[in-house]
């Protein structure tokens, strides 16, 4: 096996308010974590590393060993820490020997199919740079001061910025044993160490689930597309 990727599963879900730790919460009968699993699983081999809160790691090790079936050897869980990145850190610190390319995935962004993944670590193992998938950003963007507008932002220079994302482990293990911030993605964090990354065309199952607005727009395209 020479691909990890790390699911990172540890966050509360505040602004989801639905009670309980958020990647756990159901979409439809799976939650969000067994769905991203299932992307996951439908990728090429990879370790799976996913990063769960203390309390439901015993679940999140359940739900991908049902996900896994018969590939349950490729499954490792741990505990995760009180920010992304501390989260990130805890998983990259299990990625197996021989590993070469690790992805960074977000539970939250529960409905990327499996070919978006390929296409990150094929990315990756083609250029050797960091490889992320973005959208083109649709609104038209102001510049503002307060309440006042103060300028146009030309939106042809700007992405919105999905995960998985993918890096050389090297690069990565690196960039975040020397990394002294919070950054609000991995490919901020590895450009900050100097490493190039590479903008690939994302997904529009690569939304993040973050308000009760995004849950019901996940649960409507399962509905309409049960898997
Ligand atoms: N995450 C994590 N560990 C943390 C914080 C976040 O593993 N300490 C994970 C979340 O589980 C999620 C992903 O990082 O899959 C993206 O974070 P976000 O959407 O912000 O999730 P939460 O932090 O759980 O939500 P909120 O910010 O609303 O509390
Ligand atoms: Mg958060």
């Amino acid at each position: 096996i020479d691909t990890a990727i790390i699911i990172v599963a540890a966050g509360s879900g505040t602004r989801l308010g639905a009670g309980e730790p958020k990647a756990f919460v159901g979409i439809d009968h799976h939650s969000l974590l067994r769905h991203c699993l299932r992307g996951v699983f439908e990728a090429g081999p990879a370790q799976v590393i996913v990063v769960a809160p203390q309390d439901r790691a015993g679940e999140a090790l359940a739900q991908a060993y049902e996900a896994a079936g018969d590939r349950r050897e490729l499954v490792t869980t741990v505990v995760g820490g009180e920010t992304r990145q501390l989260s990130v850190a805890a998983g990259l610190s299990r990625v197996w020997p021989g590993v070469d390319v690790v992805l960074v995935h977000d539970a939250a962004r529960s409905l990327v199919p499996g070919d978006m993944i390929d296409r990150v670590v094929a990315a990756v193992r083609e250029t050797g740079h960091g490889a992320i998938p973005v959208l083109p950003v649709v609104d038209t963007l102001k510049r503002v001061d307060e309440n006042r507008v103060v300028g146009v932002v030309d939106r042809s220079e700007l992405a919105a910025a999905q995960t998985p994302q993918g890096f050389r482990r090297d690069v990565l293990d690196t960039a975040y044993a020397v990394s002294r911030e919070e950054y609000t993605d991995d490919a901020a964090l590895v450009q900050a160490a100097g490493h190039p990354v590479v903008a690939i065309e994302g997904s529009a199952r690569g939304f993040k689930i973050t308000t009760p607005a995004d849950l019901l727009r996940a649960r409507r395209i399962v509905a309409d597309a049960p898997v």
